[in-house]
């Protein structure tokens, strides 16, 4: 059996960082009220860069900073619910960017949980024989905010994190470990954007236009995350004997610091554990994990052998866990 193993890790960002006492200028809102009921302080904003800009500049920076070739990949994957179209798919365009002209390319879309999809999906291309992946999670999610709702705009950011993963042998230190994913489909309606309506002459369809943006029950998508994700975490751990108190670091979807105190509660852990840089960057969705995960491994918090539990949870509804040995 193959083993799978996370060979580098990177992120982009857009330069523009808006802070919660700057959408006072938008909305009725304030830094108090966003801090306390969410822990964001900022977040990034993209002026000009698309969803396939940021994973491009991701793409670059996965290469250069591992010596890969982009001729050497034999896959690559973005996982967004925000692409710059249907098709081509944004994958399609970071190919053509870096020039991997051997890789095949697609995109995913799982949400909150799609960079933890994907590296199940990833996981599974490079067990089944492939030998190189990208993986990469990115988003413009400032596009699918109404910027006069107050109850949505305030949480969410753009961004793009992205990881290459290689298949090595079965003793190699760095491995996958368990995962675990569900979906949740007739909670869908609690979390939707981006509704595409029906356009041909022959079509009826009297949605609202305001579809377009997010639109969110917060409290049952509190409910749900705070309750769901501790089980997913715990059947990951379980399935390769291994319990909460083996993990060194759990890097969770950073959609909402209260959500990730109240998980750790859950677990019946301490909070140092769960890294956190939802204050910076707000909710990324698809992208937050391989942002928070690359700002750990360049900071030197996780390190090669430590065992880490990545895991999403969102839009669909979704969720997901990804043990790795990193
Ligand atoms: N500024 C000021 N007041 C606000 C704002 C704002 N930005 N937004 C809402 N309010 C007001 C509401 O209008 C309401 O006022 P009212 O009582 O006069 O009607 C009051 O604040 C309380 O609103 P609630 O929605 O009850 O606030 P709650 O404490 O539930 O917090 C929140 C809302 C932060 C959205 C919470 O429900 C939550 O975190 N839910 C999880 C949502 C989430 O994380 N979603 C993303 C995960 S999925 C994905 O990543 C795509």
């Amino acid at each position: 059996m193959a083993g799978i193993k996370i060979v580098q890790t990177a992120h982009e960002v857009p330069d523009k960082v808006v802070t919660n006492d700057e959408l006072k200028q938008y909305m009725d809102t304030s830094d108090e009220w966003i801090s306390s009921r969410t822990g964001i302080k900022q977040r990034h904003v993209t002026t000009t860069q698309t969803t396939a800009d940021l994973c491009g500049a991701v793409a670059d920076r996965l290469l250069t900073d591992a010596g890969w070739s982009a001729d050497s990949l034999d896959f690559i994957v973005v996982a967004t619910m925000s692409p710059d179209y249907m098709t081509p798919a944004t994958a399609a365009i970071v190919q053509h960017h870096i020039q991997a002209t051997n890789a095949f390319a697609f995109d995913l879309n799982a949400a909150c949980s799609g960079f933890i999809y994907g590296l199940k999906v990833a996981g599974d291309l490079l067990k089944g024989g492939q030998k190189r992946g990208m993986l990469i999670g990115g988003e413009t999610l400032s596009k699918l905010v109404d910027w006069q709702e107050r109850s949505t705009a305030v949480l969410f950011g753009d961004g793009a994190g992205g990881v290459l993963l290689e298949r090595v042998s079965d003793d190699d230190p760095s491995q996958f470990m368990s995962s675990d994913l569900q979906t949740l489909g007739e909670l869908g309606g609690r979390l939707t954007a981006g509704y595409q309506p029906l356009t041909s002459p022959f079509a009826t369809d009297d949605t609202d236009a305001h579809q377009r943006y997010f639109e969110m029950d917060g409290r049952a998508v509190y409910k749900f995350a705070t309750r769901d994700v501790p089980k997913s975490i715990n059947r990951a751990l379980q399935a390769v004997d291994k319990t909460v108190n083996d993990v060194d670091y759990f890097v969770l979807h950073q959609a909402n610091q209260r959500i990730i105190n109240q998980i750790a509660k859950q677990l019946g852990l301490p909070i140092d554990p769960f890294l956190s840089n939802v204050a910076h960057y707000g909710n990324t969705s698809a992208a937050s994990v391989p942002i928070l995960l690359d700002e750990a491994v360049r900071a030197g918090t996780i390190q090669r052998g430590q065992l880490i539990a990545l895991s999403g949870f969102g839009g669909g509804l979704t969720i997901g866990t990804q043990l790795i040995v990193f």
